[in-house]
Formats: structure tokens, C-alpha cells, sequence
């Protein structure tokens, strides 16, 4: 399942897609690699990418709008805030053709 073009997504921004009935956000982390999420905050299940362009900190983590829950970029791992040692849940994808493809079926790492 291809998911967004790889041109689209530009060190730190993020970008959302679709998921099925969920969804995902996919962030470029400031070494190039590209790193998917569950949209999906581990604190209070609210989106962490509610797509106003202020995910990334000057820190380099990334925080939840909701009420600041921080994240390491490339790893998901909690780094702060309320998601009390939570991280986010990662999804498989595989850069091919230039585009960001899900690992089917989908997998959760
Ligand atoms: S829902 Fe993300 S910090 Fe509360």
C-alpha cells in the first residue's frame, strides 16, 4: 500500500495519511530518514499530528498538541510530557520508487 510520495515530506514536517479507518503520520527526521506513526497519542489516544505545522520542537522531538507529550522522531520512544515512558506506535514502510510503501500486512515495530 503505497502511502505518500517521499518528495512530499521535507526534514522536519510531517505529513498524515490515511490508514484504513485510522491514521498515520510520517516525519523526516533531520538526518533525511523517514520514520511512520499511528496517528494515535499513547496519553490520551488524541492525534499527535493534527497537521498545524507545529509538531517539531526546537529540541528536535516532536510534541502532541493535546498536552505536550514528547517524542523522539526517529524512534517514537516518550521523551517527555504525559505519555508517562509510552512511546509511539511505529509502523513498517519501505522507501522504494520513490514513494513510502506500508509493509504488508501491517506491521507495527
Ligand atoms: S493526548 Fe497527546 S499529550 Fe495528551
Amino acid at each position: 500500500m503505497k502511502l505518500f510520495e517521499l518528495a512530499e515530506l521535507r526534514p522536519r514536517e510531517s505529513l498524515r495519511f490515511p490508514l484504513g479507518q485510522l491514521e498515520g503520520f510520517a516525519v523526516r527526521d533531520a538526518s533525511g530518514s523517514v520514520h511512520a506513526y499511528l496517528n494515535i497519542c499513547p496519553h490520551r489516544a488524541q492525534p499527535v499530528d493534527i497537521g498545524d505545522g507545529r509538531l517539531w520542537l526546537d529540541s528536535g522531538e516532536i510534541e502532541c498538541q493535546a498536552h505536550g507529550a514528547r517524542f523522539d522522531p526517529a524512534t517514537g520512544a516518550c521523551t517527555g510530557g504525559p505519555c508517562f515512558g509510552r512511546g509511539l506506535t511505529r509502523l513498517g514502510i519501505e522507501e522504494r520508487e520513490g514513494a513510502a510503501w506500508l509493509l504488508e500486512p501491517l506491521q507495527y515495530r
